[in-house]
This record gives structure tokens, sequence and C-alpha cells, in this order.
């Protein structure tokens, strides 16, 4: 089996070899605690064996559905935030086609999603849309509470019901929610829809390998069965030895808690292939919101070169010195396209003539590792032996597995979210809603409102 392999030789001029190694006994502790559940968070593990305990019928239920979907909808809308979206996009962006949208539809329903901002032009835009397109829905909620997506759905259930009748908007909306709990569950169950459950035991951000995830990664036309096995086998990898030397996210925690002691605040996820920014921003959140607590934690950035080398190039190779980067290497690329000859070479560019864009991409990647390296930037490298649905499997599960074992090594419970509450604290007193009242009194007067 083809595994991706990280590659730690361009951090060993800022942290040595030794230094690493000298995270292996926490590394010990942090595997155990998360294999023997005994962790802060322990009640969030599921995601642990979600590949190896993934039932076969619920498989087969998910691509039964998804292609009874793609016979009807031309569009599927994805509607949630944060968690609850962003695998599902990582993938479905890192497989899809770059101009997906101007292809004809041939039964892979173009995925668009919804309830993930509350921009009022985003959703006027959408509607005009879906007043042209056969559509369905997959409204995915864990809490079924949580604005956003509550918001949206209000609006594209009203338009799915009056574009189609109740009766038939309902066997186009598909709900992913609780199995018994929340204001989505209740409705679905009035409605009739069809329901799929997110596990108790996983939160948002390690959903991707629930229904969460596979619902609209199997609609948009993806092997969901090769992505569960990618992370199955890499499962197997992490859970059988913990050492820095064998396990690839030991080495990758051990690592990055290594340069983050050396004053290296800033990780930054640089991805060559533009069809890998959702994946990116899974890896964003997936980080940032289970390791910045309690004043603590590395903070996650991403850039997609070579067009960001063109803007924040500039900062990473020459601005604070408290950025590291992990760059994704993928070797193998699924197109051929080489750049021609050309008789006037005004532009200069035949030196290059008749390589793939590819090779000069690969080379842009190593001059930049290299200048990075020069500017005092420690590069980490995961080399992916290409873009498909199991490498996408592997590299899920090593960074959820990896981020288990990076949370814990710094002292936080990588499995919860308390500060995302803040803000909604006070959306809601804005708002006024109800139960809110007391909040509401004081913050109009902070803001000098009444
Ligand atoms: O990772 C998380 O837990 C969050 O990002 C949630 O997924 C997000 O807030 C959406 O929550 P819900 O699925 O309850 O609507």
């Amino acid at each position: 089996m083809k595994s991706i392999k990280l590659d730690i030789s361009n951090i060993l001029q800022f942290v040595s070899q030794d230094e690493i190694k000298s995270f292996q006994g926490k590394i010990d502790a942090a595997h155990k605690a998360l294999v023997n559940k005994t962790c802060k968070g322990n009640d969030f593990l599921g995601w642990i064996d979600l590949p190896n305990e993934i039932d076969d019928n619920l498989l087969t239920d998910i691509n039964n559905l998804a292609a009874t979907i793609r016979a009807k909808a031309e569009i599927l809308v994805v509607v949630g935030i944060g968690g609850s979206y962003l695998g599902a996009r990582a993938v479905i962006e890192a497989l899809k086609h770059n101009f997906d949208m101007l292809l004809p539809k041939q039964g892979k329903p173009l995925v668009i999603y919804a309830g993930q901002n509350l921009s009022e032009d985003y959703m006027a835009d959408l509607i005009e849309v879906l007043d042209k397109h056969d559509y369905a829905i997959n409204v995915i909620s864990k809490s079924g509470t949580t604005t956003e997506p509550a918001v949206s759905f209000r609006i594209l259930k009203n338009h799915i019901e009056a574009k189609y009748g109740r009766e038939e908007a309902a066997t186009r909306i598909v709900a992913t929610t609780d199995k018994s709990r929340g204001a989505l569950k209740q409705l679905a169950d009035e409605e009739g829809y069809k329901t799929f459950v997110v596990p108790d035991d996983v939160g948002g951000r390690y959903s991707v390998l629930t229904p969460v995830g596979l619902l609209p990664i199997a609609i948009a036309g993806f092997d969901i069965n090769n992505l569960i096995k990618g992370a199955a086998d890499m499962r197997k990898l992490l859970l059988s030895d913990t050492s820095v030397s064998n396990n690839q996210a030991s080495l990758y925690a051990a690592a990055r808690n290594a340069l983050y002691e050396k004053g290296k605040l800033i990780e930054i996820t640089v991805n060559y292939l533009p069809n890998l920014y959702y994946f990116t921003e899974w890896w964003k959140q997936l980080y940032g919101e289970s390791e910045g607590k309690e004043g603590k934690g590395i903070f996650p950035a991403g850039v997609i070169n070579t067009t960001d080398l063109h803007s924040m190039g500039q900062y990473i190779q020459d601005g604070e010195r408290k950025v590291f980067e992990t760059v994704l290497t993928v070797e193998n690329i699924r197109s051929s396209v080489t750049i021609p000859e050309d008789a006037a070479n005004l532009d200069k560019l035949n030196y290059i003539s008749g390589k793939n864009i590819h090779y000069v991409n690969q080379m842009a990647e190593k001059g930049t590792t290299l200048a990075h390296i020069d500017g005092e930037v420690p590069n980490l490298s995961i080399s992916i032996p290409e873009i498909n649905a199991y490498y996408l499997g592997q590299l899920i599960y090593f960074y959820e597995f990896a981020c288990g074992l990076s949370g814990i090594m710094l002292g936080i419970n990588p499995f919860d979210q308390p500060g995302v509450e803040a803000y909604k604290k006070n959306m809601f007193a804005l708002l006024g809603k109800p139960g809110f009242e007391k909040e509401t009194e004081t913050i109009r007067k902070r803001i000098g409102k009444k």
C-alpha cells in the first residue's frame, strides 16, 4: 500500500532530531490517552474508530440515496457551517473538475453551499439560480439550531416547497442531524424528510467520515468507499506504533510542537493546486478550533501557490520570523498539458517548451521551499502520491489523529470549542432573542443604542 509521507528534513536546521525525539514520552502518553479514551473531551472520540466501524448498510443507503438525487437534481445545495460543511467541501473541491459549473451535468449535480454565511446578496443570487434549475437540499446541523444554516434553510425550504409542492419538496430534502434531539430532527420527522445521523460522539470538525461528509461527497459522484478505505488504512498505521520514527502523526505532532516551542507561532499549509483550497480550509478549522484555547495554540493559515507567492510570498520570505510551513506535495496529477514551442519566443519561454506545467509547478515548489528555508522558515512536507478519494481518506485521518495528539500534548481539550459561543451571545443580544433580555440591555448601552 502506498501512503502519504511526512518529510521533516527541511526543519532540521531549526530543531534537531533529538529535540523532536524528546517529545516521544509526551506522544506516548497522548497516544495512549486517545486510544484508551481517557483524555479531556473523551466523549467526542468516536472519529477514532469510524473508518473501521462504519456499517456497510449505511454506505449502501448513502450510495443509493445519492443515485436517486443525482437522477433528479442538477444542483445539490449543502446547507451547513463549520464542521457541518467544510469536510464535504474539502473533498468535493479536491476531486472535482475545476470548471464543473460550466460542464454539462451528466448525472453529477453541481454542489453549492448555503448556511455558511449571512450574506443577503449571496442568498438572493442563490435563489435566482435555483429558480432556473432542478435541485435538492442536504441540510446538515448536529445541534439543529445553528443560526446561519437555520436562517438559510428556512428560506430555501419555502423556495423548494413553492417550486415543487410540499410533498415533492420533502423527497428533495435530506437532513443530517442528531439521532433524536434538536429542531431539525423534529422538523424532519414532521415533514417526512429522509434523515442521516451525526453520531453523538463525533464533533463537527471530525465528522467528514460520517454522513455529514459522505452524503454530499457521494451525491457529487465521488467514491466514498475508497475514501473510507484510505482512512482505515491510515488508522491501522497510526494505531500500531507510537514512535516518531514510524508513526507519521506522532512525527507531525512532535515536529510542530518542537517548532512552537522555538517561537514558531504560525503554521501555513501550502499547496500548489487550487483544488486543495478547501482542504486547507478544513485543516484550518480542525487545528484552529481544536488547539486555539487557554491562550495557547499554533495559528493555522493557508496559501495557494504560486498565486500567493505574488501576495503573501513577501511576508513569508521576509516578515516576522514566527512562521513555519507544511507543504502538500502532490506527486502525480490527472492531466497533461505541455508548454508549446513558439518561433518568435518573445516571452523567452522556449527554454521550457515541451515541459508539462506540473513540472514547472514542481520546480516553483522546490525553489520556494529552498528560498523560505534560507529566509528561516522551517518547511515540513507531506507528499501525496495523487489526489484521489483513497489518499484524501489517508490525509483526513492522518490530520485528525495528529490534531488529537498535538492538542493533548499542548494540555488543552482538542474536542470542544467554548470560544465560539462569545460572538453568538452578543449577536443574539443585539438581535433581541428571547431569553437574552439582560444581555440586550447591556450590549445596547455598550454600543450607545436604545
Ligand atoms: O466543529 C464544530 O463543532 C463546529 O464547527 C460545528 O460543526 C458548527 O458550529 C456547526 O454546528 P452544527 O452542526 O450544530 O450546526
